[in-house]
């Protein structure tokens, strides 16, 4: 068995919906409308270029139906969607198949796993030899046929009895070869899908042709297969779960599921083995493990994967456990949080970066998407949202493939406003309003980094960051206007001799504003980050990752996993602040390369769970008796500190700084001007310590004085 450590599934994964709870209609009227939906939903999806409804909701309206069906069994429509052989799809085709092309009954979360797993095995009346874990690739079935190994034939999966014949296109796949590498005649049952990469070709060659852009990879994969006669070819691709006929010439016994898939590895055909899926587990321990790790390798494939498929390995075990008309009950679908959810457009944000590059962001309304709220995702670029058909006001499919920034892939056509118009792309840059360069892909403002220079030196220049004395707006200007500055490392070049050619700039004044720079550049890491601005952090946050990694370096290591560490930083902010400290890289570069610090002296590293033990003479002061850091309210004057500098201190000691009282908070340092804080912290009754305490509290742990700090943190 690989070896995956056993984590549960997660709590904020667990489903929105779990058939075995789902709630039944209570008006019949209602269950028939639901079936009546339930099927175009399914036509679309096994069939059309477009899809009605996304899958999570797809899931739920099924779960609804059978839920009614169970409850009052006389309502039940014949054929109805929560038991057909493909859900409800009515198109079937000319290719009967070999043996019906059965689906898998779905379960969602670790218990109704565990539950399931229970049942295979009273059937069987023993333990199950052994499972596999596949992902569950989010395509079309088909079948294909191949005679003295040659591909004759391919079907999909229809209405499940017979198919649609797509050998024409279904034979560009990669993964599902021509040729066999040996004269077999077998059947191979997999599924056809796109890759993300094949996903934006795809629509590349379809908006080429002026086509509407396909909305999802699977619609794309589903259109493509469809698609005979067309002026292009988008690439498709294949993997295989499933083998009818031998490999082997004479097998003493049938061989288990993973020794067939590495079988065809072996063929030429691309299966669950072959792409490093596949997990073989001794117990359902294991399989639970499996599956989670599959769930977290999600983001990672580069194709969609709608959830995880356990089989048992063993024929035996298959053939004893046996089918029903709709399921083997040897196999199960364990269903992760839909990726793609769809939601309102509600606006186009049009953004400007650093370097000039212009971005139409999109703002959405809140939805959940594997646990995540999503409220804004990105559109790319503005050919790629004319070529994606978006509107405001459209319903949009978003999704959020693993950490990285949720996107929009598609709008649904068929429920547009007839009255809504195309985004109007801007003319000028909304920043500075100076010209577009639109000759490439990426959009800039013609001013690149010089535009929102200004607004950058500012920002970094200001008291809480890098606090350089002298340098108002009035020198920024006069700095870029004379095209001596155009980003915040160009500052540490400046010297007397140039600054003395700016109006009203003499030679005293000069050196001094020369002084004050160098002086800002042994400022600790996190007012540099403060000054830098990384999106989605604001100061608090910006010292908590300084502590946390002590060096510019290690947090340029860091992964979104590793940010997700720190308190406050959740799988959407991380996706975001690891894409932004990759386009300030060469700026943080040129500023370390001219002496700025890139240090957060004494830093800590934030441990979330056990930490360093609060008696031990290295733990900083501001530590819970589980040592884990504190929650400290600054509110008022500290003597000798400015507030940025008041919760630098509360962090230098161990703790984390917050700016509002709650229950939460364990401690409250009031100094003169305090106002509502103080009195809230009272009525909760949050500790509170005096500034003047707190000053010498600071001083005492600079100095070294372990002992010293213990006793004013203690004293009441
Ligand atoms: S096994 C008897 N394995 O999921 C059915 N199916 O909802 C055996 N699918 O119809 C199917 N990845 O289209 C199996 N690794 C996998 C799969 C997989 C995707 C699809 C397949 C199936 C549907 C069931």
């Amino acid at each position: 068995m690989t070896q995956i450590p056993h984590v549960p599934i997660s709590v904020a994964d667990t489903p929105i919906v779990d058939p075995e709870v789902a709630a039944p209609f209570s008006d019949r009227a209602d269950y028939v409308e639901a079936v009546a939906t339930a099927r175009a939903a399914a036509a679309q999806y096994h069939n059309g270029s477009d899809l009605r409804m996304d899958d999570a909701a797809y899931d739920a309206l099924l779960a609804r139906i059978a839920a009614t069906e169970t409850r009052r069994p006389q309502w039940k429509v014949p054929d109805s969607p929560a038991d057909l052989v493909a859900a409800g799809v009515a198109v079937g085709g000319e290719i009967v198949h070999s043996e019906p092309m059965l689906g898998l009954d779905n379960v969602f979360g670790e218990e109704p796993l565990r539950r399931w797993a229970g049942r295979l095995e009273r059937l069987l009346g023993r333990a199950v030899e052994a499972l596999v874990v596949e992902p569950k690739i989010d395509g079309l079935a088909i079948a294909a046929c191949y005679v003295d190994g040659r591909l004759t034939r391919v079907a999909t999966r229809g209405d499940g009895r017979a198919g649609e014949d797509v050998t024409g296109q279904a034979q560009r796949a990669a993964g599902l070869p021509m040729q066999l590498n040996r004269p077999l005649t077998i059947e191979i049952r997999g599924e056809v899908y796109m890759t993300d990469a094949d996903f934006a070709v795809a629509n590349e060659l379809r908006t080429g042709h002026g086509e509407p852009a396909f909305a999802h990879p699977r619609s794309a994969a589903a259109g493509t297969l469809r698609a005979e006669g067309r002026a292009y070819d988008a690439p498709l691709s294949f993997i295989a779960y499933g083998v009818r006929g031998a490999l082997s010439v004479a097998p003493d016994e049938p061989p288990p599921h993973s020794v067939e898939m590495a079988g065809l590895a072996e063929l030429g055909v691309i299966s669950t083995a072959a792409t490093g899926g596949m997990t073989v587990c001794a117990t359902i321990d294991e399989a639970v493990g499996a599956v989670e790790a599959l769930r977290v390798a999600r983001g990672t494939l580069g194709y969609g994967v709608d959830g995880a498929v356990v089989k048992a390995d063993r024929p035996a075990d298959r053939e004893l456990a046996g089918s029903s008309s709709r399921a083997p009950r040897w196999g199960i679908a364990c269903k992760f949080p839909a990726d793609t959810r769809t939601t309102r457009l509600l606006g186009i944000e049009v953004q400007v970066g650093r370097t000039g590059v212009v971005t139409p962001v999109a703002v959405l309304a809140p939805v959940q998407i594997s646990g995540v709220t999503v409220t804004s995702a990105t559109l790319h670029n503005f050919e790629d949202l004319d070529r994606r058909n978006v509107r405001v006001g459209d319903v949009v499919f978003v999704r959020r493939a693993g950490d990285v920034i949720p996107e929009i892939t598609g709008a649904m056509l068929d429920r547009r406003d007839p009255t809504s118009t195309p985004f109007p792309p801007p003319t000028h840059c909304p920043r500075c309003a100076g010209p577009l360069d639109r000759s490439q892909k990426r959009w800039r403002c013609v001013a690149g980094r010089a535009c929102g220079a200004h607004e950058a030196l500012a920002h970094f220049v200001s008291r809480d960051a890098m606090d350089v004395e002298g340098v108002g707006g009035k020198i920024i200007q006069s700095l870029v206007a004379a095209g001596m500055v155009t980003d915040v490392a160009d500052l540490y070049d400046l010297d007397r001799s140039a600054l003395v050619t700016l109006e009203r700039m003499g030679e005293v004044s000069a050196a001094k504003l020369v002084a004050s720079i160098q002086a800002s550049a042994r400022r600790p890491l996190s007012r540099v980050l403060i000054g830098l601005g990384v999106r989605m952090t604001g100061r608090a946050l910006s010292r908590r990752m300084a502590r946390h990694f002590g060096t510019m370096r290690a947090l340029l290591d860091a992964g979104v996993d590793e940010l997700q560490q720190v308190e406050g930083i959740g799988p959407e902010r991380a996706a975001t602040i690891v894409a932004d400290l990759g386009e300030l890289e060469p700026l943080i570069d040129r500023l370390a390369a001219r002496g700025v610090n890139m240090v957060e002296p004494g830093a800590v590293p934030t441990v979330r769970s056990a930490a360093a033990a609060p008696d031990d003479p290295a733990c900083p002061p501001l530590r819970r008796p589980n040592g884990t850091p504190m929650r400290v309210v600054v509110t008022g004057a500290v003597p000798g500190l400015s507030r940025t500098e008041g919760n630098e201190a509360v962090e230098r000691l161990g703790g984390v700084a917050s700016s509002s009282v709650s229950a939460r908070t364990d401690l409250v340092v009031v100094g003169e001007g305090a106002g509502g804080k103080a009195d809230k912290a009272a009525a909760l009754g949050v500790r509170i310590m005096p500034a003047a305490r707190f000053a010498a509290l600071v001083a005492a742990h600079a100095a070294g004085k372990t002992a010293e700090a213990a006793a004013l943190l203690a004293e009441q």
